[in-house]
């Protein structure tokens, strides 16, 4: 007990176990997991859907698998009436996490799940088929004022998001670029938005309600809105040489730079750096934006060793290349991460004990009740 609560005093939960998971090992050995499979073996071979299989069932599918499974999720693209009227009544102003939420809580709404949970794949399938239809919807309703015409051509979520989301077919290398980005982003273990999800299914709620609660998590700049800070970060300077400057300048001024450190991964670094890095070097490696990312990245190995980039940091210059609107970056990761979400869902309730911890006192000791009429 006193060691538990010393280890409380560090803050933020660091180093506590707070379960067990069969899902995802992070950081053991600088190493990423999914079900035992090498993040760069998955990045490097798989489809995203083929990972999301893996996450929902435990093991990589068969090829007549794989296929059936893209069968269902292009099934449950679809977008009713009333998703639409609720879609479109979000402005342009909002922030497009909070655009997430209210879709995945109107799903609960309207397309609820079974009290029993027996159809929570068919609403696995639901998420990941139509959170991508909803956030293209989305966006050219506010962009344009229209309602798109969805190409669905394409079996592959990346290919289906980026062909409706630009109107144009996507470059392949733009498809390929985004499908490893989904397979990065899919699953982390206990991070703060899947142990949210995990402490909402803990009380036996439904699956919309523990995916909307995740998605609020993740929309913070310490989580997953660190790609969009990240973005902003690298687009604040003009050149090289300012960057450098700048960088200098915030580390001194011990300001935060998004895109940098991570709790679990060591000086060794986040392995999903070098992968997506990779892949924007690929896409704008001639250009100034990446050389200026290049540059801040050198500075914090400089100045800050301890901190490498973590995933965040070249997804901001990837996605960024492919023609992404910044504020999208978040919710692209939440197309991603609802496959982990659901799987550690699913995980907690095969053995669901409520999760309840309990917190350090530190208030003031008891007293004595003070009526109104005797209150300073
Ligand atoms: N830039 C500058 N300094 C940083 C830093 C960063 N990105 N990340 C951590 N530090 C510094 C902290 O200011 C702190 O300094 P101090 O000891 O002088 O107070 C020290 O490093 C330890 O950081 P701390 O915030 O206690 O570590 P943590 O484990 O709680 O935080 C993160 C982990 C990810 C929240 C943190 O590294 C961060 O805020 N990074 C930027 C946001 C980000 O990229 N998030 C995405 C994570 S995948």
């Amino acid at each position: 007990m006193s060691e538990n609560i010393a280890k409380t005093k560090q803050g933020g939960l660091a180093g506590i176990i707070a379960g067990e998971s069969k899902i995802c090992t992070c950081g053991l050995g600088n190493g990423l997991n999914y079900y035992g499979y090498d993040i760069k073996d998955l990045a490097a071979n798989c489809e995203f859907e083929e990972v999301a299989y893996l996450l929902n069932r435990g093991e990589l599918p068969n090829e007549r698998e794989l296929i059936d499974f893209r069968r269902v999720i292009k099934a449950q693209r679809g977008l009713s009436k009333e998703l639409k009227d609720l879609i479109r009544a979000v402005p342009k102003s909002a922030n497009p996490m909070n655009l997430m939420q209210l879709v995945v809580s109107a799903l609960g709404a309207l397309e609820p799940e079974k009290d029993n949970f027996s159809n929570q794949n068919e609403k696995i399938a639901r998420l990941l088929g139509v959170l991508p239809s909803a956030l293209c919807y989305w966006y050219h309703w506010v962009s344009y004022g229209e309602e798109i015409e969805f190409n669905t051509d394409y079996e592959s979520i990346a290919g289906y998001f980026l062909s409706n989301l630009r109107q144009k077919e996507p470059k392949e290398d733009y498809i390929k670029a985004l499908n490893c980005s989904l397979i990065l982003y899919a699953e982390h273990e206990f991070n703060a938005s899947t142990f949210t999800a995990r402490v909402c299914a803990s009380t036996r709620s439904d699956i919309f309600s523990a995916v909307a609660a995740a998605i609020g998590s993740l929309r913070g700049p310490l989580h997953g809105g660190a790609n969009e800070a990240a973005m902003h970060l690298i687009e604040s300077f003009d050149s090289v040489e300012d960057a450098i400057i700048g960088v200098n300048n915030m580390l001194e001024r011990k300001e935060l730079l998004m895109g940098f450190g991570h709790r679990v991964y060591g000086v060794g670094g986040d392995p999903r750096n070098a992968i997506i890095k990779e892949w924007s070097r690929k896409l704008g490696g001639d250009t100034d934006l990446f050389k200026v990312s290049e540059a801040i990245e050198m500075v914090m190995k400089d100045k800050k060793p301890n901190l490498p980039p973590n995933a965040d940091f070249y997804s901001a210059s990837c996605y960024h290349f492919m023609g992404i609107p910044t504020d999208l970056f978040t919710p692209i990761f939440v197309l991603s991460r609802v496959s982990g979400w659901t799987a550690h869902i699913k995980e907690q309730r095969a053995n669901n004990k409520l999760i309840r911890p309990n917190s350090l006192y530190i208030g003031p000791e008891p007293r004595e009740f003070v009526p109104m009429g005797e209150r300073k």
